[in-house]
């Protein structure tokens, strides 16, 4: 064979096994995985160096194609040979690289049993709504539907019409938020002067007493707001309002009513009631309803029996019969209608159910708090389940 085309061919041999040794000789980097590139890409190259259209090899053989019919065979076997050669030492060494990347890997992914596992952390229902909710199914049990009314009231609605004239001492226990009056050419700026954030539920009476749908069966949870802080009171808290108007509800009605929902709500059958007279300017007679508790060690314990030792009395709402004077400001004859209203602090009722000891932490917004005291947001409280959901 002609003995140019042999020493072509070594050369081309020598060069082959010399970039092969190179792409072997990457080491693979743990952190980066930079070499390992590195090695496949000098691999892919040395591929198309030495077996692509341009390659050496390629030429040669283009080359020979003009050489006599005898000679072309001839050294057309031994270009193919060389090639084949070579194409088996280059899969070797592709085999080769690529072991030593799946081992780098498996290395660098062991598992390390001693750590500490992962946590999953599943968000929580605060209690607030929850116990929103809790009420909500009792009292819808017992035909209430929901009424809702804005925050932003006016004096009209939010004293006035449940009876707190102008002047009227009973305002100062509300600590009013007044907002600021607007434009004057735009609106009446006596109407604005009045706007307030809503003290109480109570509003949401009148609001729904005017639209003269009769009879009247209702309860309003929503929020309200005083200018007030500390353990016990926050400038933002909840209520739940009730409102029942017909021509025959009675006082023995509001009793019933409400004791029924304080048994159902702290699951207690048993839970002494007591109700106390009281003044709202919005019902008469008026009265307070108390339950009786124990505090142990911080917490308050709802007991069982009036027998037991150290009970206290602890305020849960406020009820009455509606005053007539609202009757009337709500265009409902009082020698026609009749019936009661309730008022009660969401956030007091859940502190006292489930054991929260200060108020001001309801709005923390602390997740931890969140983790222990809220409940499953999945688990909503019907009566048919159970009302109380599953605490984390
Ligand atoms: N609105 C009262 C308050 O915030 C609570 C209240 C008392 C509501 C008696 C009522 C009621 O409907 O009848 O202090």
């Amino acid at each position: 064979m002609d003995a140019k085309l042999t020493a072509e061919l070594k050369r081309i041999e020598q060069d082959f096994r010399k970039k092969l040794l190179e792409s072997e000789k990457y080491d693979i980097d743990e952190k980066t995985n930079l070499t390992q590139n590195l090695a496949q890409a000098a691999l892919e190259k040395t591929r198309t160096d030495f077996f692509g259209k341009k390659s050496h090899l390629q030429k040669v053989l283009h080359k020979i194609g003009n050489a006599k019919p005898q000679e072309r065979a001839e050294q057309g076997v031994a270009i193919n040979l060389l090639k084949e050669k070579m194409l088996l030492e280059f899969e070797k060494t592709r085999e080769k690289v690529e072991k030593q990347i799946r081992e780098q890997k498996l290395q660098k992914e062991k598992i390390d049993t001693s750590m500490p596992e992962r946590t999953h952390k599943i968000g929580a229902l605060h209690p607030t709504p929850q116990v929103i909710e809790e009420a909500i199914a009792i009292f819808a049990e017992m035909g209430f539907v929901c009424a809702e009314g804005p925050d932003v009231e006016d004096d009209f609605h939010n004293f006035v019409a449940l009876n707190f004239p102008p002047e009227h001492p009973a305002r100062q226990m509300h600590d009013t938020f007044y907002l600021q009056a607007g434009k004057k050419e735009s609106v009446d700026e006596k109407l604005l002067e009045k706007w307030l954030l809503r003290t109480h539920t109570s509003p949401v009476q009148v609001r729904t007493m005017l639209q003269g749908k009769l009879p009247i069966r209702v309860i309003a949870p929503g929020r309200c707001y005083r200018s007030d802080s500390d353990q016990t009171h926050t400038p933002m808290f909840h209520q739940i309002e009730g409102l029942v108007i017909d021509q025959s509800s009675h006082f023995g009605h509001l009793k019933t009513c409400l004791s029924d929902f304080v048994r159902a709500f702290f699951e207690n059958e048993n839970v002494p009631i007591r109700f106390r007279p009281s003044y709202f300017p919005f019902t008469e007679p008026s009265a307070e309803m108390d339950i009786a508790c124990r505090r142990e060690d911080g917490k308050i314990n709802i007991l069982t029996s009036k027998d037991e030792e150290k009970l206290e009395w602890m305020e849960i709402l406020g009820c009455g019969m509606v005053h007539p004077n609202v009757l009337r400001a709500c265009n409902l004859e009082p020698e026609k209608y009749q019936g009661f209203a309730f008022g009660m602090g969401v956030e007091r009722i859940a502190m006292l159910k489930y054991a929260i000891a200060d108020l001001r932490t309801f709005f923390d917004g602390d997740s931890a708090w969140l983790q222990h005291y809220g409940f499953s947001p999945l688990d909503a409280p019907a009566l048919a389940r159970g009302l109380r959901a599953q605490n984390f």
